[in-house]
Order: C-alpha cells, then sequence, then structure tokens
C-alpha cells in the first residue's frame, strides 16, 4: 500500500501541528512544548519559531512514525497585519517540510471543516466567529459531506467585543509571574463571572449599539463609566479595573448582549438542519446552552472549537473525510514515559487498582491524571486530568489553591452518560464540556464542588468506548469533578517529570502515570 501522509500547520494564537496518516490524526498543540498557554509562532524569532518547529516536529516523527516526506503540506491564510511573518515563516518550513504539493487555507473555513467532519452530522448549518481571520469575523457554512460558503457576515468582532470587557474587571488575574499572558484566555474567566451579576435594562442599548460597532465609546454613554473608552483602552487595555456588583454586571450585561446579537444575526439561516459552531466564541458555554435550549438537541462543539484545531481543519479541507472523525485523544504523547522508572525511583510506585483509587477520592484526596496521548483542545479531559469527590464541600478551594485560579470559576463534572439526566437537568450527549446544563435541585448542596452559583454545571458525559478508565471509576463514584492537569494558568502538563513536581510542590495528593499509582515521596 502506498503510504499517504498529509501535514498542516497553524502559527498563531493556539499555534499547533497536524498530520493525517493514512486516515489516522495526530495533532500536537505547540503550547505543550513551550508550556506557554495560546503560544503563538509569531511572537518569537524567525530562527525561535523554526527551532520550535524542528523541536516539534522531532517529536511527531518519533512517537507517530511519519517520514521525511509528505504529500500535501498546509498553512493557514493570513491578514495583512501577520502577512510578512507568515510568508517569512512558511519559506523556512518548506526547507524543512518537503512536500509534494503546498497550499494556503482560509481561517473560517477551516474552523468549519474541523467542526463538521468531527460532528456526528452528515448535514448541517455551520457558524464560525471568533476574533478575526482572513477570511472574516463572522462565516456561514451549509455542511452536506463538503463545505459550502452561504454568507460572510460583516459585524464587528464578537471575540473581540466580548473579552475587552474582561481587561476591565478586577476579579480577572491578568498578570502571572510578572508576564502579561496572551489575552485570549481572559473571555473564559470572564463568563464564569457572569452568574454573579445582574442584566442591567439601562446598559442593554448601549451594549448593543458596542456588538454592532465594535466602538467602546458606545458603552462609556450607556454605562456612564468613562474610562470605558476607545482612547483610553487603545492606549492601555488594562487602563481601569472595576470591581464588586458593578464588574459582575458588566459582566452579565455582556454575555445578555453578546447572545441577543447572536440569535439576531444567525435566525434567518438556522433551518431544520443540525447547528453545528465553531471559532473562538464556540468555547462560550452559557451561549452554546442557550442555542441548544432555543434549537433542540442539535448542537455540536467540538473540543478544538477554537484556533487549536485549525491546523486540524486544515487537514480534513486537503484530503476530505467521509465519515465522522474523533480526534478526542490524539494529542501530545507523555514526552518522557521511557524515563519514568528514574524520575519516579524516589516515590511509592503501585500497580493501579481502582477501587483503591476510589476508595481514596472518597476520603477527599485529589489525582493527578496522565495517561496515553493527550486530548485535543480546552474542552475535552480524561488523559490530562485532575480529579476528585465533589461532594466535599471544600474542594474546590483546595483546587483553586493548587492551581492558582480565580474563585469564582467554576469546575466541571464527568458523568456517565447513562447517567446524564439524573443528576443533570440534560438528556443529549456532551462528550466535551461544552454546554451548562442545571444541575437536579436535589443534587446541588450534595455535589457542592461542581455546582455553580446559578446552580448550572459544564458537564461532560462519557461512555466506556470513550475512555474506559474514567466510564469504570464513575461506577462506584457517579460523579467526578475533572480539571485540566495545569497550574498557574500553564498550558496541560505533557511529561511525566511536571506531574512529579506537581505533585511534590502542592497539595495534589496522587498521581496516576498510565497503569501506575504514585505516592507522595516520604521526604515532602
Ligand atoms: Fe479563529
Amino acid at each position: 500500500m502506498i503510504e499517504k501522509c498529509n501535514i498542516s500547520f497553524y502559527f498563531q494564537h493556539g499555534a499547533s501541528i497536524s498530520i493525517e496518516k493514512n486516515g489516522k490524526y495526530y495533532t500536537f498543540e505547540i503550547e505543550r512544548l513551550v508550556k506557554q498557554r495560546y503560544f503563538s509562532l509569531l511572537s518569537v524569532s524567525k530562527d525561535e519559531a523554526i527551532k520550535i518547529i524542528a523541536d516539534s516536529l522531532k517529536i511527531m516523527k518519533s512517537h507517530y512514525g511519519i517520514g521525511e516526506t509528505f504529500d500535501v503540506c498546509a498553512f493557514p491564510g493570513h491578514t495583512l497585519r501577520v502577512q510578512f511573518k507568515t510568508l517569512v515563516l512558511i519559506e523556512e518550513i518548506k526547507k524543512l517540510v518537503h512536500a509534494k504539493k503546498y497550499v494556503l487555507l482560509d481561517h473560517h473555513l477551516s474552523h468549519a471543516a474541523c467542526s463538521a467532519y468531527q460532528s456526528p452530522y452528515t448535514k448541517g448549518t455551520v457558524i464560525s466567529f471568533d476574533g478575526a481571520g482572513n477570511d472574516g469575523r463572522f462565516n456561514i457554512y451549509k455542511f452536506d459531506g463538503l463545505i459550502e460558503h452561504i454568507k460572510r457576515l460583516e459585524v464587528p468582532s464578537f471575540g473581540k467585543c466580548y473579552r475587552q470587557i474582561s481587561f476591565i474587571l478586577e476579579d480577572i488575574k491578568k498578570d502571572q509571574g510578572g508576564k502579561i499572558k496572551p489575552m485570549v484566555g481572559y473571555a473564559g474567566k470572564l463568563m464564569g463571572l457572569v452568574a454573579y451579576g445582574k442584566i442591567r435594562k439601562e446598559w442593554i442599548e448601549g451594549f448593543t449599539h458596542f456588538y454592532k460597532t465594535g466602538s467602546l465609546n458606545e458603552l462609556k454613554s450607556a454605562t456612564g463609566l468613562e474610562h470605558v473608552n476607545e482612547e483610553e483602552f487603545k492606549a492601555n487595555p488594562f487602563c481601569k479595573q472595576y470591581s464588586g456588583q458593578l464588574a459582575y454586571d458588566l459582566a452579565a450585561t455582556n454575555q445578555f448582549v453578546f447572545e441577543k446579537e447572536f440569535f439576531k444575526l444567525v435566525e434567518s439561516y438556522v433551518d431544520n438542519d443540525p447547528i453545528i459552531i465553531s471559532g473562538g466564541c464556540g468555547l462560550n458555554v452559557l451561549l452554546n446552552e442557550e442555542i441548544r435550549k432555543k434549537y433542540g438537541n442539535k448542537v455540536f462543539v467540538p473540543p478544538n472549537v477554537d484556533d487549536s484545531g485549525i491546523s486540524l481543519g486544515q487537514l480534513f479541507l486537503v484530503n476530505v473525510p467521509n465519515e465522522q472523525i474523533d480526534v478526542t485523544y490524539c494529542g501530545a504523547p507523555i514526552l518522557d514515559l521511557n524515563e519514568f522508572d528514574s524520575l519516579a525511583s524516589d516515590y511509592e510506585v503501585t500497580d493501579l487498582d481502582l477501587n483503591e483509587v476510589s476508595f481514596l477520592l472518597k476520603q477527599g484526596n485529589i489525582f493527578g491524571v496522565i495517561r496515553g496521548n493527550s486530548e485535543v483542545g480546552p474542552r475535552a479531559l480524561g488523559n490530562r486530568s485532575m480529579i476528585c469527590d465533589p461532594s466535599f464541600p471544600g474542594m474546590k478551594d483546595k483546587l483553586n489553591k493548587i492551581k492558582n485560579r480565580e474563585w469564582f470559576r467554576p469546575f466541571a463534572p464527568v458523568v456517565r452518560f447513562e447517567d446524564r439526566n439524573k443528576y443533570f437537568e440534560f438528556d443529549y450527549e456532551s462528550r466535551f464540556m461544552s454546554f451548562s446544563p442545571k444541575v437536579r435541585i436535589e443534587y446541588r448542596e450534595k455535589y457542592p464542588s461542581i455546582t455553580h452559583v446559578d446552580g448550572t454545571a459544564r458537564i461532560q458525559t462519557v461512555k466506556k468506548e470513550q475512555n474506559s478508565f474514567l466510564y469504570e471509576l464513575l461506577g462506584s463514584m457517579n460523579i467526578l469533578l475533572n480539571t485540566s492537569f495545569n497550574v498557574n494558568g500553564n498550558p496541560m502538563i505533557t511529561t511525566v517529570k511536571d506531574a512529579l513536581d506537581i505533585l511534590t510542590t502542592t497539595s495534589l495528593d496522587f498521581l496516576i502515570v498510565q497503569d501506575k499509582l504514585i505516592k507522595k515521596s516520604k521526604n515532602t
């Protein structure tokens, strides 16, 4: 059989390299290697970027067995703003990666492909919206095996508008270790504050103009907040930090209008076909939940709905799949697994026994889990997770301390697929944490650590074939709190060494590496 192998690159925030080899997919999020969340290859020098790419390819070659030459090599389409840097990088990569054909693919089209071919549907309406791409900010497509562009909506960037509010709220941590983190992650934090606020009727018109024009000056006149204006924001996006109820009300009103304007825009394009969401705004689980409720249980949002899925979407466009593709655990391997014995030599290591894990979870212990290839994107979990029993009231604070996370952000539950409707007002599948249904009233007090202040939870459902480790454990636990295995806002870990460091330096209690259970060192 002639071996077919295609490769695909994405450079900006959420930079990644994906490979398709004989119908199998692998995606390597570069943030895992450089340990900088939302890493962009365009944020470093050309030489540095090429070194990182060469290192990533070396890892991919040794773990995935890919060769030196490829059939097609795909690159991202680019805006004028980043054209120069992108073209320089492309020319350098062509020296490293030999392919029969090189192609450039549009941003939103790639978002749309990434979502459509992972969805369980054979047809649907694809809605793609984000900060911005080379082909706009808000696009509608029809999916029917192939993807047909229907309309580019000329509206301000919904992603940018939403995110801007997060810059001016004090509760959202913006400076960690003295370094300003890329701002793309702030929108997710802002979403956690929404439940603490009230929608202020008198601000709605101003926020509506904001989403129609993209100008913060509309908000200034509506809210009377003099520092919310274009001039000050351009000079310093963190010009003023609002706190308390006022800040929470800003978050709530922003969310309300974001949703209202979304529905107004898409109304005429939605028919009886399922809805497939793509683009970074698809990380907004509050909006996704409203879409699900309004249009029924026919909505799909992939785990890598943001730019982390672009390189994969480009691959789907290069060689169009003819069936649903599951890439949930096609991410980075454990990079230093072959050094496990020496790395863990100072620790007490035993074979994994799920009954023992279950017993220890019920004592209130928190486990770090690193098994197999990583999940892709920010909305899948299970192979790089921290798990614990959510029935302990203090668990949220303990985890927030370990992860150095904001107090108001909710933690997600994972539940067996067949139990979803017992604990949650939810009769649908949520393989990724893309929706936020209510926890049933009778379970809210019983599971305080996964119940957000408004009674909702970012549910993940699991079937045995999806993740047998989690599924088996849930047989005795019913619900587990499941959060990403990372600390201090860093990317998810991808080495045994980093997992052991977290076990040693934080209040994490146990570590599971593949099929081994590791206890804290006697010296810690
Ligand atoms: Fe995007």
